[in-house]
């Protein structure tokens, strides 16, 4: 039965940046671009744009130039600061918001700031990005709380850790939602649960904050959420910025890892006064267009309700479940019942039976101009768990992978959706798929065994017809 698509609740298409633009496909023709690879980085928002090329005719330094622009600059950055307090619900009085570069950045921020005892253990799932998780193991023990075989966080083998583990764990450090297969995690539970055993938790909001509500909760409420990390690049504002949220007692006990220029109040040739927060652990000139950008991104999806966006995704999840389960030979990992997307953002990972995750992607972008992400999404343990390989295959392809060739290394293709994605887009994807199962697709694609990648022999790609420098 032929699935029809439904009537989108809402259409942001035209308050985002080069939607309609035109890419090349391998036989020449020209379609506009479709874009499923939000999970990595967003295309940026109109409002963005705008409030960036009316910021920059006075931007200047912050803090300490005593023009008017530097003033200026200096009210935007600190403003900055305060929205995207609000955008996570943080009480600004006791919470502090530090900019860096991304969420990776704000991880290792906090791994480095938190006093941890020796004996420290950080409890985290198997679920994390990398950047969630080998920061970690640099500064305390990690313990991995298990997954179920289809990628959901296994709550009571939280609860038996969190119990076995006792007071030596110094944090819970979890995923908001996949990377991988986009499964919301139940964080308010989670931080009831750290709470009651004294334990504060770490939420990495990059691949939520951009689809659902953030809210830290004020800190007397058992379900609050101590620190909160997100990317803006995420978020539709490519700028470069990303946020650590916490406590700023956490930060004031300590100096900062990086030290230097706009870090300290006094300095005298043998003492130092640190500042207060953020700018203690804002060493150096900060990025003030990023950290506006961020904030015209944060205010912009607070205006149009996170919730909203919240529903149209599901709508999007709910239909391309529904299309991809048609279409012979397609697995889809983590959650495949259209009637469970509120459990998950738009991150959708999947196999075609027969051909290879890398070759499949090659072919959506070369030929279909749909851009995906293929691979372990830097989520090499929870991917290696979904595919269910066993150990010796795993160990095969790592020795493989180690030594140059990347050809065997097992993966995913995953599709994720951005706020303004529609239902043609996933029609487009579908369609896509469907041509590559059939085996109707007409390059001649090599495999670079460094890389991994497929690239169709003899096509020389006019890159440079669209953007070069
Ligand atoms: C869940 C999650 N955490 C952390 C990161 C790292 O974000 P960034 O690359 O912006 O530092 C990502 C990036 O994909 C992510 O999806």
């Amino acid at each position: 039965m032929a699935i029809s698509s439904p009537t989108p609740t809402l259409n942001l298409r035209a308050q985002i940046v080069g939607l309609d633009e035109p890419v090349p496909l391998l036989d020449g023709r020209q379609v506009p671009y479709v874009n499923l690879d939000n999970a990595a980085s967003t295309p940026p928002l109109k409002a963005v744009m705008d409030a960036l090329a009316r910021f920059m005719p006075y931007y200047s330094s912050v803090h300490r130039g005593t023009g008017f622009k530097s003033r200026l600059s200096t009210e935007a950055y600190d403003r900055a600061h305060e929205i995207v307090a609000a955008f996570v619900g943080a009480d600004p009085e006791t919470n502090t918001v530090i900019f860096g570069k991304n969420t990776t950045e704000a991880i290792n921020k906090l791994a480095y700031r938190l006093s941890l005892p020796p004996e420290a253990v950080v409890l985290t799932t198997q679920m994390e990005h990398h950047s969630n998780d080998l920061p970690w193991r640099q500064r305390a023990e990690v313990v991995h709380v298990a997954v179920t075989p289809e990628g959901r966080l296994d709550e009571t083998d939280f609860d038996a850790k969190l119990a076995q583990y006792g007071e030596r764990v110094a944090l819970v450090t979890v995923t908001g939602a996949s990377n991988v297969t986009g499964f919301l995690q139940p964080i308010h539970r989670l931080a009831r649960k750290a709470h009651a055993a004294g334990v504060p938790i770490l939420v990495d909001a990059a691949q939520m904050a951009p689809h659902r509500p953030v809210d830290m909760r004020p800190g007397d409420d058992p379900e609050h959420l101590d620190y909160i990390v997100l990317s803006a690049h995420k978020m539709y504002a490519p700028f470069g910025t990303g946020a650590l949220i916490g406590p700023k007692t956490t930060f004031m006990q300590q100096p900062p890892e990086y030290t230097g220029g706009g870090t300290v109040d006094v300095v005298t040739l043998d003492e130092v006064h640190w500042a207060g927060m953020p700018d203690r652990d804002e060493a150096g000139s900060p990025n003030v267009a990023g950290a506006v950008a961020l904030a015209v991104a944060a205010q912009t999806l607070l205006d149009v309700g996170m919730e909203t966006i919240a529903a149209h995704e599901e709508e999007l999840i709910t239909y391309a479940l529904e299309r991809l389960q048609t279409v012979s030979g397609l697995k889809v990992y983590g959650e495949t019942d259209p009637a469970r997307a509120h459990e998950k953002v738009g991150v959708i990972p999947f196999n075609l039976e027969g051909i290879s995750h890398f070759l499949l992607a090659a072919i959506l972008g070369y030929e279909g101009g749909i851009g995906v992400r293929s691979g372990c999404f830097c989520a090499h343990p929870y991917v290696v768990h979904l595919l269910d390989l066993p150990e010796a295959k795993a160990s095969t392809w790592r020795e493989q992978l180690l030594a140059g060739d990347k050809s065997n290394m097992p993966g995913m293709v995953r599709a994720s959706f951005g706020c303004y994605n529609n239902f043609d887009d996933v029609d487009r994807l579908v369609e896509m798929v469907e041509r590559v199962a059939r085996g109707d697709y007409h390059g001649d694609y090599r495999l670079d065994q460094a890389t991994g990648e497929y690239l169709p022999a003899g096509y020389e790609e006019p890159l440079a017809a669209y953007f070069a420098l």
